[in-house]
């Protein structure tokens, strides 16, 4: 039995908002109809002059989305719950602060809990090296970090301790795929797994992709994606994209996702490129810088012989002063 005040029902609304902001509503329990009135579950004794009842009221569940309303840890702490974790395909990987160490399985087992598609959590040490892997430590869950992320109606293979794997830049592959003509050559100089070169083989008819990186895991993982998809344009390829690239034929797409250092590697893309060739570049920089990064460029790329023009737009914020931006750099 809960414990309900007797309420009219075209006061209900006043009354329950009321006893919602006073923190009186009992929300474990569903409101219900008893003729011209409603009988509202409280937790308090009584309210206002309504008369108090016991009465059989249903239960309310509660569909959690948040894993922090449920986490396992002081409520002087829960505030500093991250509210934020990055997932690929059903590996979850979230930064626990400090305080909250001694709580992590709590934390791994409340985002398993309340994300259905979650079956491992790793606590995030960060992206380290060359390779730009993370570092990661189980803290919930079953099995490793191995996983598949979906996306275009493409399964993608990886590991994120292993090869490193952006799955926010899907929409950034199918609109380059959409840019791919029947017989193209696309180079795509940092493959990593070869999300790009899935996507745009299963999207697009290019002749081939030539999917580069210097981690042998990448190229694992990539071969793998193409055999799993039924690609079978790309060839993965394991080394320096600035040396490979010569072995190459010219490629008509250069797909360039570096985005701390990529612009450092355009000399070697054009190279590669003919008249009309399109340069498909992230930057990571400053947003006040961007357009004299721009100029810059061109003018650096003009006295190595290469004449370019620039398109660009921002794809994300990436801290409070710096961007992300896409260039389509397009060799004239
Ligand atoms: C930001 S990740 C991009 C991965 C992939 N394109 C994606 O979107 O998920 C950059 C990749 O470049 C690789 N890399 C770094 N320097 C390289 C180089 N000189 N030649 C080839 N690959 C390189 C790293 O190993 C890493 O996998």
């Amino acid at each position: 039995m809960t414990r309900c005040i007797r309420v009219p029902k075209k006061e209900g609304e006043r009354v329950r908002a009321a006893l919602f902001d006073e923190g009186h509503l009992d929300l474990d329990a569903k409101i219900r109809s008893d003729g011209d009135c409603l009988l509202i579950p409280i937790t308090c004794g009584s309210f206002e002059d309504y008369e108090v009842v016991d009465a059989e009221l249903a239960v309310q569940e509660h569909k959690v989305s948040d894993y922090t309303e449920i986490a396992d840890v002081p409520e002087n702490l829960r505030k500093d719950l991250p509210s934020s974790f990055d997932v690929v395909g059903d590996v979850a990987m979230i930064k626990i602060p400090d305080e909250l160490w001694e709580y992590r399985t709590q934390i791994g087992e409340a985002l398993i809990k309340v994300n259905k598609n979650i079956r491992v959590v790793f606590h995030d040490y960060g992206v380290k090296g060359d390779f730009r892997i993370r570092d990661l430590e189980k803290i919930a869950g079953e099995g490793t970090s191995e996983t598949v992320h979906k996306e275009f109606g493409v399964n993608l293979y990886t590991d994120p301790s292993k090869v490193y794997f952006n799955p926010r830049l899907s929409s950034e592959r199918s609109r380059i795929a959409q840019m791919v003509k029947d017989g193209d050559v696309v180079i795509d100089m940092f493959a990593g797994v070869a999300p790009f070169g899935t996507v745009i083989g299963k999207l697009s008819h290019p002749k081939v992709v030539y999917s580069i990186d210097l981690n042998p895991e990448a190229e694992h993982f990539a071969r793998i994606n193409a055999e799993k998809n039924h690609v079978d344009c790309i060839v993965p390829m394991t080394g320096d994209s600035s040396k490979l690239i010569y072995d190459l034929p010219e490629a008509d797409h250069v797909i360039m996702n570096l985005p701390q250092i990529a612009d450092r590697f355009l000399r070697y893309a054009l190279d590669r490129m003919h008249a009309g060739s399109i340069a498909h570049m992230y930057k990571i920089i400053e947003r006040a810088e961007f357009p004299g990064f721009c100029e810059k460029l061109e003018k650096d790329m003009g006295e190595l012989g290469h004449s370019i023009a620039i398109d660009s737009y921002e794809l994300k914020t990436y801290s409070p002063t710096m961007s992300v931006y896409s260039m389509r750099i397009t060799k004239l």
